[in-house]
């Protein structure tokens, strides 16, 4: 379907209008205060939306979204979300969810491009040359693409948990848990990658 962006304004005034219907304190309420239980790392791929595939409301998770959902150690902006996540929100529960069939991931295999796009994939290049062996032993094709996907997510837990945030807050005692998930773009559902790290 062609829309225009002045259609969105449309849709989002009769969003904001049903919305304050069937809960006339919804923004007020979500105005006053915002105090999410979760923090969400993904990609960007607009297939991949995070609120909506969790059914999760407004207000109610803190999200970060990018290229492959990569946790760069000197990206200030994933660090500044992580950080007011962590420090100030209190969120209980982060969340790290790839997906198959991810572009970004795909690129990465394929390690063709020197575009900028290719700078910030860089470590999911090297994940793929450390995991020859078990890439090799996902088989051809697809298959291949999707195992790489759910070992990036286990690599990105991996990044998070050792941030001095994460390092500082869970030395704080503030007992937040980190999670690797990976969603099915076939058939909409979450997968939980088993690589969950919980506070020392
Ligand atoms: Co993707």
């Amino acid at each position: 379907m062609d829309r225009t962006a002045s259609d969105l304004l449309k849709l989002n005034r009769r969003w904001a209008q049903g919305r304050s219907r069937t809960d006339p304190d919804f923004f007020p309420r979500l105005a006053a205060q915002q105090a999410p239980q979760f923090m969400w790392i993904g990609c960007s791929d607009s297939r991949v939306p995070a609120n909506e595939i969790v059914g999760l409301d407004p207000g109610e998770m803190f999200v970060h979204r990018n290229v492959a959902n990569v946790v760069h150690s000197g990206d200030l902006n994933l660090l500044s979300v992580l950080e007011f996540a962590v420090h100030e929100l209190k969120v209980r529960d982060i969340i790290v969810c790839g997906h198959y069939g991810c572009g970004g991931v795909r690129r990465a295999l394929e390690d063709q491009g020197d575009a900028l796009v290719d700078h910030w994939l860089a470590p999911v290049v090297e994940l793929r040359r450390r995991e020859v062996k078990r890439l090799g032993e996902a088989g051809g094709g697809d298959a291949r693409i999707d195992r790489l996907c759910e070992l990036n997510v286990a690599l990105q837990v991996e990044r998070v948990a050792a941030t001095p945030i994460l390092r500082a807050a869970w030395d704080r005692g503030h007992k937040v848990r980190l999670h690797g998930w990976i969603y099915g773009l076939k058939d909409g559902l979450i997968r939980d990658l088993k690589v969950s790290r919980l506070a020392r």
